[in-house]
């Protein structure tokens, strides 16, 4: 099977490092990709915004299966672009149509969702920008802190949370009269704060069939003890010790199975995954957020845990046969560290060497991932600001924490940058 991979982070690599271990393989692409998919499959400079040069490549490289690692291009419709055209029968596509998409592409469309399906959320308010004074005012129906969504895709900087009320209301401003995130932010969501502890769900489904990949926990916030600006994630761990069979059955029957059927009540196609973004309230679930594709980092710890093969996941969820499709899950613990680029997540260097690459872990031990890579002259350097994924295994959370610091170590470049203290909340000795 010639497979094309559409990304360029560390969940692509993860991805393609997993596809390549298939029986099914015959050939990769990953578009545009990074310097570690470069060593494991075919990179090809291709915007993944551009379906048409996409569609020229698909079928002059006799490409079966697309699999889209990424959002924007779910949300934009790349699945329907394939899914309506006769030149591209056979197809198999991995990631739902745009209306499905929608559910992370719309904050407004899911919040709709989960309150007609009776799913638990927060507590909320859509507005416009033609309701600021409206906006306002419902700040008085929450207790602070204040939490504000811009609707739409805005790379995991459309959610603000204060306490400070003059901060809340300029917010509003900045997002719906001065155009922060543009087209992402005409109109917004205010939620009622929840607090707990977040986790991470993520969930393969046809619309009828069903598998639940591993859960996981990502560190969103720059600096240790989560303070600072919000990144793309700092790290993760999995599994979470405090997912016990109690929350996981709360979360399958109040969730999981609400959202698959609401999605079929709603004549919604969906082929894909499903990453649920959950709070743990007490010890009741909630969703905070629901993305249309797999974490990143959490991908990162989530697939080395799957001991099965992914190629045989993807085409049993082509051929809608995924009932028959047998997860088999790896019980030891996965973490990874990301390694940044100096004053990430606002400006950072480019191009900066990097090196020790070549202290590559014991397979078991665990692996190095890319991310913001890409090969110069003959010399892997940096081209993002998270950089390298340093993922960990171990028969326990602390094993796996170890080998992933001692790899976050061996590897250098200038004004390298990473959070000493993932996975230090949720562990404990036994975990
Ligand atoms: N780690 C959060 C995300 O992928 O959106």
């Amino acid at each position: 099977m010639n497979v094309l991979l559409i990304g360029s982070g560390g969940r692509e690599h993860a991805i393609a490092w997993k596809l390549s271990q298939s029986s099914l393989l015959s050939k990769l692409y990953v578009a545009p990709g990074n310097a570690g998919t470069d060593q494991i499959a075919t990179n090809v400079d291709l915007n993944p915004l551009d379906f048409a040069a996409i569609g020229r490549f698909i079928r002059k490289n006799e490409v079966t299966m697309l699999i889209v690692g990424p959002e924007a291009p779910l949300v934009e419709g790349i699945v329907d672009y394939f899914n309506d055209s006769d030149k591209f029968e056979g197809l198999v596509t991995i990631g739902p149509r745009k209306a499905g998409a929608m559910l992370e592409g719309s904050k407004d469309f899911a919040k709709e969702f989960m309150a007609r399906h009776n799913i638990p959320t927060a507590d909320y308010k859509s507005f416009d920008s033609t309701q600021l004074k409206a906006a306002k005012a419902y700040l008085d129906e929450r207790t602070p802190p204040y939490v504000i969504k811009a609707d739409g895709l805005a790379a995991g900087k459309g959610v603000i949370i204060t306490s400070d009320r003059a901060e809340a209301e300029a917010t509003l401003d900045d997002i719906l009269v001065g155009n922060q995130f543009g087209d992402a932010g005409s109109s917004v969501v205010i939620e009622q704060f929840m607090e707990g502890i977040e986790v991470s769900y993520f969930v393969v489904t046809d619309g009828d069939a069903y598998r639940i990949l591993p859960s996981a926990k990502d560190y969103k916030r720059v600096g240790e003890g989560d303070t600072g600006p919000n990144t793309g994630g700092m790290g993760a761990v999995s599994p979470v010790p405090f997912v016990d069979a109690e929350f996981h059955t709360k979360t399958l029957n109040q969730i999981i199975i609400p959202t698959i059927k609401g999605l079929k009540e709603d004549e919604i196609p969906y082929n894909g995954f499903i990453f649920i973004g959950l709070m743990r309230v007490g010890s009741d679930p909630y969703v905070v957020e629901y993305n249309c594709r797999l974490g990143d980092p959490e991908t990162e710890v989530v697939l080395p845990r799957v001991k099965s093969d992914l190629l045989h996941m993807f085409d049993a969820l082509g051929s809608g046969m995924l009932s028959e499709y047998d997860l088999q899950i790896d019980e030891r613990a996965a973490t990874t560290v990301i390694l940044t680029s100096g004053g990430y997540p606002a400006a950072y260097d480019k191009g900066l060497e990097i090196t020790g690459l070549g202290n590559i872990p014991d397979p078991k031990e665990g692996l190095i991932l890319h991310a913001g890579t890409t090969t110069k002259r003959g010399k892997v350097v940096t081209n993002g600001g998270r950089v390298i994924a340093c993922t960990g295994l171990g028969a326990n959370l602390e094993r796996a924490l170890e080998r992933s610091y001692k790899l976050a170590e061996s590897i250098d470049f200038a004004k390298k940058q990473y959070r000493k203290d993932i996975g230090q909340d949720v562990f404990t000795k036994e975990d």
